[in-house]
């Protein structure tokens, strides 16, 4: 089957003479010869999808919380929608924006003032960029439905060709579409790909599993299945094995069921969508499985429900004290559909040699009663043995020291704020009125109001409102195209888009 793909998708390549059409990137950048790209307008925030700012220093220092001894830096503003990071040889940063389709590479701070050397595009006209990692000269990045790799140096920074596409034909769409590849400590790479649903008997048997290839894209095979999502993975420094955040399913109440660290076995069932954790049937689908069921592997650590772990990282670097070696730390993205927020921030999961676990709240102050400042989605470790965090809610990179005080640093480029006027303000009226209808009737047929006006519980899954003071026209046409997961992707063409945005802004201002 997917020698097939492969073959289908290179006879494809030939005809087209091999290329890909590497686009300028929205905002303006320049492409340089090599393909490096210089984001000239790096500042400008709207391709985040939101106009949310980074938070001030004073913000900072007001709000967040760390262990005694630790102190959190904003390091980086502007990146759209940051997701997943690499740490390069060189000690660079590299971050995915899936929705600007694009990887910014943030320079190592070489001249010591306490903030980054500069910021560039890396790579833009990807799909949906998310996870990535490095290899021997090749860049790792999963992609929409597909993991491409492209030469990359790090010492010179230098991408070389094109981006090739080695696996196509991934299960792409639906409520998780995320892929993370990362490449293991057996020279394969591993790629984690979510379910489509929120709780169902999936048709493509890749979806809700961890999968295992060749370095080249040949030889996938499924090793581990029931994983609903897990975004992050990172393999222990110790003993080698494969360690998994995954989230609970969600419509079975505030606390249940917990959301997952998995150790991973080769052959593992850990659960989806037969048993939640630890190893409970689940009231929708458990009865038709019971085998199931019982074959669940409970997972090595729970969380409280609907935290949404999404990247970890392990940390064995001497930076931090004694007690951090070989901790995992667990970005917490923070919970759409509780009724009193959680999540939202950093956890350091301290594994003991009995096999116990214990989970310290490591940064938190993101979200303080419905006020939510950031919501973390991956942890890197740094080449001074810090600790970097990606934050899509306000386009943000942290980086987390220790023993250090208030780092030096001079605030990061502020952000220029231009003058908002309402996205619809230059749409004639009479346009307004026709896509206003049209985006009504498509409201309807995807059945938007089941999540965003009613819900299975009292209230929605998630209100919609003031959308006017977050979006503009075309970021909210991005999210529509790349939409913030669990909002589930929906087919449509690039007037749909429009219309359906017009509609949104029309209704919910
Ligand atoms: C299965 C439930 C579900 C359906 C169906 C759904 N959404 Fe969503 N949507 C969500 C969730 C959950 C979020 C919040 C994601 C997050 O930020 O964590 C969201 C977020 C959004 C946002 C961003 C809101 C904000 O506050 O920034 C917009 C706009 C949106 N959805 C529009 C739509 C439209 C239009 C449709 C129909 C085409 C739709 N959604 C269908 C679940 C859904």
């Amino acid at each position: 089957m997917f020698k097939f793909i492969l073959a289908s998708i290179l006879v494809v390549f030939l005809v087209l003479g091999g290329g890909v059409a590497w686009l300028l990137n929205e905002d303006g950048a320049i492409e340089l010869p090599g393909g490096m790209v210089v984001d000239v307008l790096m500042v400008r925030h709207a391709l985040a999808g939101g106009e949310i700012e980074s938070m001030e220093k004073a913000e900072i220092q007001d709000r967040i919380q760390l262990p005694p001894g630790f102190s959190l830096q904003l390091w980086a503003v502007g990146v759209p929608n940051a997701r997943m990071l690499l740490v390069t040889q060189a000690g660079d940063l590299l971050v995915t924006s899936p929705r600007a389709d694009s990887i910014r590479l943030i320079e190592r701070d070489r001249d010591e003032d306490g903030s980054p050397d500069g910021v560039s595009l890396l790579l833009a006209g990807l799909d949906r960029p998310h996870g990535l990692d490095w290899h021997d000269g090749w860049l790792y990045i999963g992609e929409g439905d597909a993991i491409s790799r492209v030469r990359f140096d790090p010492e010179s920074r230098a991408i070389s060709g094109e981006p090739e596409r080695i696996i196509t034909g991934l299960p792409n769409g639906g409520n998780h579409w995320t892929k993370t590849v990362r490449v293991g400590p057996d020279e394969k790479l591993y790629v984690s790909i979510g379910s489509s649903c929120n709780v169902c008997e999936e048709e493509d048997e890749r979806r809700a599993s961890m999968m295992r290839f060749d370095l080249d894209g040949s030889n996938g095979e499924i090793i581990a299945t029931g994983l609903r999502n897990s975004v992050g993975f990172d393999w222990h420094p110790v003993t080698g094995k494969l360690f998994a955040t995954d989230n609970g399913r969600d419509l079975l109440g505030d606390d249940f069921p917990p959301c997952e660290i998995n150790q991973v076995e080769e052959g593992g069932f850990y659960g989806w969508p037969y048993a939640n954790a630890p190893k409970i049937a689940d009231p929708d689908l458990g009865a038709l499985a019971p085998e199931k069921v019982a074959m669940t592997i409970p997972p090595v650590h729970n969380l409280p429900a609907h935290t949404a772990p999404l990247g970890m990282a392990f940390y064995d670097e001497g930076a931090f004290p004694q007690e951090y070696q070989n901790a995992a730390f667990v970005a917490l993205h923070g919970s759409w559909n509780r009724r009193k927020k959680q999540g939202y921030e950093v956890l350091a999961i301290h594994f003991d040699d009995e096999g116990g676990s214990r989970a310290e709240k490591f940064v938190t102050g993101f979200q303080v009663g419905d006020d939510v400042r950031g919501r973390p989605v991956d942890v890197a470790v740094g080449p001074e043995g810090e600790l970097f965090i990606s934050d899509d809610y306000t386009g943000s990179i942290y980086r987390v020291v220790y023993g250090e005080s208030a780092p030096r640093s001079k605030t990061p480029s502020s952000r220029v704020k231009t003058a908002s006027s309402h996205p619809l303000a230059r749409v004639p009226q009479e346009d307004r009125e026709y896509a206003f209808k049209e985006g009504q009737a498509l409201w309807q047929k995807f059945e938007c109001a089941s999540c965003h006006v009613e819900g299975k519980g009292p209230e929605p899954i998630h209100a919609l409102a003031s959308l006017s003071s977050r979006y503009d026209l075309s970021t909210l046409e991005r999210f529509l195209l790349v939409p913030q997961p669990p909002m589930p992707a929906f087919p449509m063409s690039d007037e749909d888009r429009r219309k359906l945005s017009i509609y949104l802004f029309t209704r919910f201002n």
